[in-house]
């Protein structure tokens, strides 16, 4: 909610090995993550999530702030053998900043 876009951007170098953003953005080894916020968890046209994320959206894991939040924290934690090859972020606010800069890609 009261993250920085700015710091944001420069955390999501984290990201960008594996996911794009923004105009023209493709699925790389990560799905694409314009429109992220109120989306279902792997729904993206043409990216061939695991089965641990397509059953979290068919388990209705819709992405908001909190999920993702929740997510970045502790991506095995949170989702069980999902794919994302990620510790995660330890510090709150990048998590936040991050969120931020993506909500920039997002309509909601
Ligand atoms: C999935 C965000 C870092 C690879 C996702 C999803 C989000 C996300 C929100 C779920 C997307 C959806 O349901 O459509 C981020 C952010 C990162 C990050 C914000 C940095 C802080 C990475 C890195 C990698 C990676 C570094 C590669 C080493 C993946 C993969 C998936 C995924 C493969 C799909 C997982 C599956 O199908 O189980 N990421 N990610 N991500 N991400 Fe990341």
């Amino acid at each position: 909610a009261d993250g920085d876009a700015e710091k944001g951007e420069s955390v999501f170098k984290k990201c960008r090995a594996c996911h794009e953003v923004g105009d023209d953005a493709k699925n790389k080894v990560g799905p694409r993550l314009n429109d992220l916020f109120g989306r279902t968890a792997g729904t993206v046209e043409d990216f061939k999530y695991s089965s641990a994320m397509q059953e979290a959206g068919e388990g209705e894991l819709i992405w908001t702030e909190e999920t993702v939040g929740a997510y970045l924290a502790d991506p095995r934690g949170y989702i069980p053998k999902n794919r994302m090859a990620f510790p995660g972020l330890k510090k709150p606010e990048e998590v936040a900043d991050v969120i931020a800069y993506l909500k920039q890609y997002s309509s909601q």
